[in-house]
């Protein structure tokens, strides 16, 4: 802004009030930015500024003139703000339709929908059971998934040479040591028995992986949670009372369950649980019309995996389950392909 044009006005000058009001308005008027306009307030309405030295000077000035200068100095003051905003709000004006490309700005038009989000089905389940297991007494854990060979086999009862380990598909993490991918969450076993003292309970909800040929019932990754439970004399019967608890939280209602005999190294002994089937009476499509669903496998902890957490197998004793959440998510909104639940598709994610 020009120094010349600016136009002093000393409080005894009797300046006629109007050839000030119009000056500071043309100058407002022009003013090419925001900056420039908060130079100008500063300059007529700041402290110190025109109107400001207007209104202090009046105390000195013989009584007769005070109420015209006081008046005069708030003409002044309306006057410039007034012109201050309105053009404030001009350029802002300018600016926006500058942003919006020149094109004039439609406020009738429609905006952009806000999209609302869902949590994923597995996410769902997880936090459900979480909340029924909390409520029995269980911490819920976490562990890698990048995982040591040691946690993933050798500690649990699955040494190098195993048969076992051939039905794990396992993904090897080349020229990393002794990593993988963890095939299971049962590794967390080991973990937890290292960082907690029995007795204890936890579950260890988790993404596994497996190499597998992938097709509507097999998926390279996957999620299962881990149940473990250490006390004194724990025996089968806690296992099956735990396990109707679970299906009672999943399903709303007691369910019949069976034990079958199932193999896993690191369980003594081993079972595939079942349950009568939550469907049908006498056989469907889900239970592939035999009435029971094969619903997770379970068994007592073998003591050498006890051994491997640091727990004295002659003192404690614990049970292990192992539940497929990927499995339980299909059961429960009849889903016949597993390969939907990580392909990200919103039209399946969008139904949950
Ligand atoms: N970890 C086993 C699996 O994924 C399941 C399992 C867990 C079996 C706990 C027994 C006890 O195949």
């Amino acid at each position: 802004m020009p120094c010349e044009e600016r136009i002093h006005l000393s409080p005894d000058e009797s300046q006629d009030a109007e050839a000030l009001i119009a000056a500071a308005l043309t100058r407002v008027k022009n003013a090419a930015d925001v900056e420039q306009l908060r130079v100008l307030e500063r300059e007529y309405l700041g402290a110190g500024g025109m109107v400001g030295a207007l209104l202090a000077s009046i105390p000195t000035l013989p009584p007769d003139q005070r109420k015209a200068t006081g008046q005069r100095a708030n003409r002044i003051k309306a006057a410039v703000e007034a012109a201050l905003a309105e053009r404030k709000t001009a350029l802002e004006d300018a600016a926006l339709e500058k942003e919006s490309g020149g094109g004039a700005f439609d406020a009738t038009l429609p905006g952009a929908r806000v999209e609302r989000g869902s949590l994923h089905p597995i996410t769902q389940v997880t936090r459900e059971l979480e909340d029924l297991f909390t409520s029995m007494g269980y911490v819920v854990l976490d562990g890698p998934e990048v995982e040591r060979d040691w946690y993933n086999f050798e500690a649990l009862n699955i040494p190098k040479d195993h048969p076992a380990r051939d039905a794990q598909d396992t993904f090897y993490c080349e020229g990393k040591g002794d990593l993988v991918l963890r095939t299971h969450t049962s590794p967390c076993q080991v973990r937890a028995m290292e960082t907690m003292k029995p007795p204890f309970r936890a579950i260890v909800p988790g993404k596994v992986f497996r190499q597998e040929t992938t097709d509507a019932s097999h998926e390279h990754t996957f999620h299962q949670m881990e149940g473990l439970v250490v006390g004194r004399d724990i025996s089968v019967g806690h296992l099956i009372g735990a396990m109707k608890t679970l299906l009672r939280g999943v399903f709303g209602r007691d369910i019949e369950v069976r034990l079958r005999p199932g193999y896993f190294p690191f369980v003594e002994p081993g079972f595939e649980l079942d349950a009568k089937c939550p469907f049908c009476k006498s056989g469907c499509s889900v239970c592939k019309q035999s009435t029971w669903i094969e619903l997770l496998p379970c068994g007592m902890v073998h003591p050498n995996v006890l051994k491997s957490g640091g727990i004295d197998p002659e003192h404690w004793s614990g049970f292990a389950f192992g539940l497929g959440l990927s499995r339980l998510v299909m059961l429960r909104h009849k889903i016949d392909d597993v390969r939907h639940l990580l392909a990200g598709d919103l039209r399946f994610l969008e139904q949950f």
